[in-house]
């Protein structure tokens, strides 16, 4: 079996999902429900045995060697962490805790436990740590993509975290030998993302009739991969990574943000008909910049391709009109998620922000 952390978020609940698609080995989902993690995502598993979910805290370092100890999982991947830009500016501290703090931590309970196997499960043993692209922080606009020996760079509070939590595991394998793999992937879209993020809140603000809040001018670049490309490509690394190894997860899909948000607005109108008397593209409001704001992130994916033989399965228009008409067939789960807790963040992230 193996050990998932953060598996009710986003990233995660597609990972469990696509993982029972492929094959029955059991996941033990270690997920502290943040406001981030949403245990609907799998209800599906209620009655499933292969799921076993644990609510907790990866900087929970005695609870996490309890349950590895109990379990004895061939392989641990981390998934858990805070990942919104956007809050990383306003309340940094959690940041640290979970990102910095709590890798360490299940570093920590991971290496003594791995230390007791004997030499072939050590061999075996695999712990692979879900990183991003924004440890390279921004790229120049005619710049090479960001290949796995780039410097890291990190800009905001959230990738100064995730940065240093690479460092760490890096630090696990060189210098006790704990059998590491690190990934760092482009931005993900899909089923199950939280709507604070950009493509599910310009969806679901459009679909209130609500303002679409382009940060500046809207002309910086992200890299964009479907969440289950994303989740098939972990499979491989887990599966065929070298140990000690860094792979780049990406799919060649740069796209300036207001072309994200005007390509939503078409979708939206062709997929459920216009609003009766204006169109989404008029609620699109150009908004104060992000503090910081990276300009623009590519994926070179070589390496995977060529070493792991991993390709994409979408392209970005398959992807993206799959993930709109996700949105409109789920509008209960939209709704439940935004919670009072949601409301407060819109409104603190909105209005004082950016007045
Ligand atoms: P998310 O915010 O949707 O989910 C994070 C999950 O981690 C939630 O279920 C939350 O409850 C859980 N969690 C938070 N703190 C925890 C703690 N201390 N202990 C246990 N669980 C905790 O995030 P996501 O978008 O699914 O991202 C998952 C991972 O992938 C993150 O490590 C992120 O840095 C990385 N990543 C995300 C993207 C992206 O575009 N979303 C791209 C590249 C890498
Ligand atoms: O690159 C990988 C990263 O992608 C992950 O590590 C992060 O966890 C994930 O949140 C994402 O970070 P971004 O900051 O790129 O994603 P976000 O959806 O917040 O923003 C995407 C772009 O859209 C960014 O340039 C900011 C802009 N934006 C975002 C929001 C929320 C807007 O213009 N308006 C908005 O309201």
């Amino acid at each position: 079996m193996i050990l998932l952390t953060g598996g009710a978020g986003f990233i995660g609940s597609n990972f469990v999902l696509d993982w029972f698609s492929q094959t029955d080995e059991t996941i033990i989902n270690l997920d502290k429900l943040t406001y981030a993690g949403n245990l609907q995502n799998l209800v599906s598993l209620n009655e499933d045995t292969r799921h076993v979910f644990v609510q907790g805290d990866i900087g929970d370092r005695e609870r996490v060697s309890e349950l590895i100890v109990q379990y004895r999982p061939r392989a641990v991947i981390n998934m858990a962490a805070e990942s919104h830009v956007d809050r990383s500016i306003l309340g940094p501290e959690t940041f640290i805790q979970t990102n910095i703090v709590g890798t360490f931590r299940l570093l920590e309970a991971v290496h003594d436990y791995w230390k007791t196997l004997d030499a072939s499960s050590k061999k075996e043993f695999r712990f692979l740590h879900v990183s991003t692209d924004e440890v390279y922080g921004s790229l120049n606009k005619n710049a090479p993509a960001f290949t796995e020996t780039h410097r890291y760079q990190p800009s905001s509070p959230y990738s100064a975290s995730k940065a240093s939590s690479d460092h760490l595991v890096n630090a696990y394998h060189r210098t006790f030998g704990l059998p590491t793999l690190i990934t760092n992937c482009s931005n993900n879209y899909g089923p199950y993302q939280f709507p604070e993020k950009l493509i599910p809140l310009m969806i679901t603000n459009a679909l209130a009739g609500k303002p679409l809040p382009v940060y500046g001018d809207g002309k910086q670049i992200r890299d964009w991969l479907y969440v289950t490309d994303h989740c098939s490509a972990l499979r491989r690394v887990l599966e065929a990574g070298e140990p000690g190894d860094i792979y780049n997860i990406g799919g060649w899909n740069e796209k300036p943000n207001i072309e994200i948000v005007r390509t939503i607005c078409a979708l939206l109108e062709e997929l459920s008909g216009s609003p009766s008397n204006y169109s989404y593209l008029d609620l699109i409001t150009h908004v104060k910049d992000r503090p910081g704001h990276d300009t623009r992130y590519a994926i070179d994916a070589r390496k995977i391709e060529r070493v792991l033989n991993w390709k994409p399965g979408e392209t970005f228009e398959t992807g993206i009109r799959k993930t709109v008409q996700w949105y409109l067939d789920h509008q209960e789960w939209v709704t439940n998620v935004k919670t009072g807790a949601y409301r407060e963040w819109i409104e603190k992230n909105y209005s004082e922000q950016r007045s």
